[in-house]
C-alpha cells in the first residue's frame, strides 16, 4: 500500500475496513468514506476549502451544550433528518405522518386536564385545539399521551427564554374513553431556527432564509401502538412552502377558525396510530 493515487486511494481505504468486526459500522464507513472521497474529487476541493471545512465542523461541536445540540440543527437545515424521519417512519394509511423531532422537546411537562390551558398569562389568540386519538381504522384509543409543546408569540420555546416559565406552553393530555383529547393554547407564530451559531451562519452562506412555518409540537403514545413525532402547521402560514427544516406535509396542516361566538380559534385534528407489529 504505498504510491497511492486518485485513481486507487479510495479502494485502498474501503479495503482496510477488512478487519472491522461490526458488519453495521462496516457498510455505513464504506459508505461514509465513498461518498467523502467522492465529493472531494467531484469538486475538486482546495486546502484551503478544506480548512474551512474544518473550522466550521469545529465551531458547530463547540456550539454544543446539554442545551444546544447545533449539529442536530445542522442534520435539520441539510435536510438530513427529514430523510432519515422518511426512511424510519413509512407509515400505512390512517396513520399520522411523522415530521423532525427539534431540539426543544423537553421530558416532563406537567400531566394536565382534558380542557387546560397551557398558555396561561402569555399573550396570542386563544385556541382550542380538539380531536381523538384513533386507530388505523378509525377506533378509539383510550388513555394516549399527547405530550405538547410550542413556541410564544415572541416565537421562543420556555426552554430558550428565560422569561417564560420552563414548561410554559407544554403539557402532556390523555385520550378520554371515546379517545378525544381537548387543550387551550394560543395560535402559534412562525420563528426562526436559532442563527447565533455556526448554522446560522452557514443558512447566510447559502441565501437561504432560517423561518419554520407555525406549528404545534405533539409526541402521541400508547402501549401497543408506534408512537408518533409530529406538528400541526397553521393553514396559511407564509413559510410552508420554504420550511428552514423540510418538515411540512399537507396532512399536517390545518385550519385555525374562528369559533361562531366568543373570539378565540379552534383546530380539529384526529391522531391515528399504527399498531406495533
Ligand atoms: C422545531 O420545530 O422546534 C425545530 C425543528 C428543527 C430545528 C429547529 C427547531
Ligand atoms: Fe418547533
Amino acid at each position: 500500500m504505498r504510491n497511492l493515487t486518485e485513481a486507487n486511494l479510495t479502494d485502498a481505504v474501503v479495503a482496510k475496513l477488512a478487519t472491522c468486526p461490526n458488519p453495521r459500522l462496516k457498510q455505513i464507513l464504506t459508505s461514509i468514506v465513498r461518498h467523502a472521497h467522492a465529493a472531494v474529487r467531484e469538486v475538486e476541493l482546495t486546502e484551503a476549502e478544506w480548512i474551512e471545512g474544518i473550522k466550521f465542523l469545529t465551531a458547530t461541536g463547540q456550539k454544543c451544550d446539554d442545551k444546544r445540540q447545533e449539529f442536530i440543527l445542522l442534520s435539520d437545515v441539510l435536510g438530513v433528518s427529514m430523510l432519515m424521519d422518511a426512511i424510519n417512519h413509512r407509515k400505512p394509511t390512517g396513520a399520522t405522518e411523522s415530521t423532525v423531532l427539534g431540539p426543544f422537546y423537553i421530558e416532563g411537562a406537567p400531566d394536565l386536564p382534558h380542557g387546560s390551558d397551557i398558555a396561561g398569562k402569555t399573550p396570542g389568540e386563544p385556541t382550542i385545539v380538539s380531536g381523538r386519538v384513533v386507530t388505523t381504522d378509525g377506533k378509539p384509543i383510550v388513555g394516549a399521551v399527547l405530550d405538547v409543546w410550542q413556541t410564544a408569540s415572541n416565537g421562543l420555546y420556555s426552554s430558550q427564554d428565560p422569561n417564560q416559565d420552563l414548561y410554559n406552553l407544554r403539557g402532556r393530555f390523555r385520550s378520554d374513553a371515546d379517545g378525544r383529547y381537548t387543550f387551550r393554547t394560543i395560535k402559534p407564530v412562525s420563528y426562526p431556527v436559532p442563527t447565533d451559531g455556526p448554522v446560522g451562519d452557514i443558512l447566510r452562506a447559502m441565501g437561504r432564509h432560517p423561518y419554520r412555518p407555525a406549528h404545534i409540537h405533539f409526541i402521541v403514545s400508547a402501549p401497543g401502538y408506534e408512537g408518533v413525532a409530529t406538528h400541526l402547521f397553521a393553514e396559511g402560514d407564509p413559510y410552508l412552502e420554504s420550511d428552514a427544516v423540510f418538515g411540512v406535509k399537507d396532512s399536517l396542516v390545518v385550519k385555525f377558525k374562528p369559533v361562531a361566538a366568543g373570539g378565540s380559534l379552534e383546530v380539529q385534528y384526529d391522531f391515528g396510530l399504527k399498531k406495533v407489529a
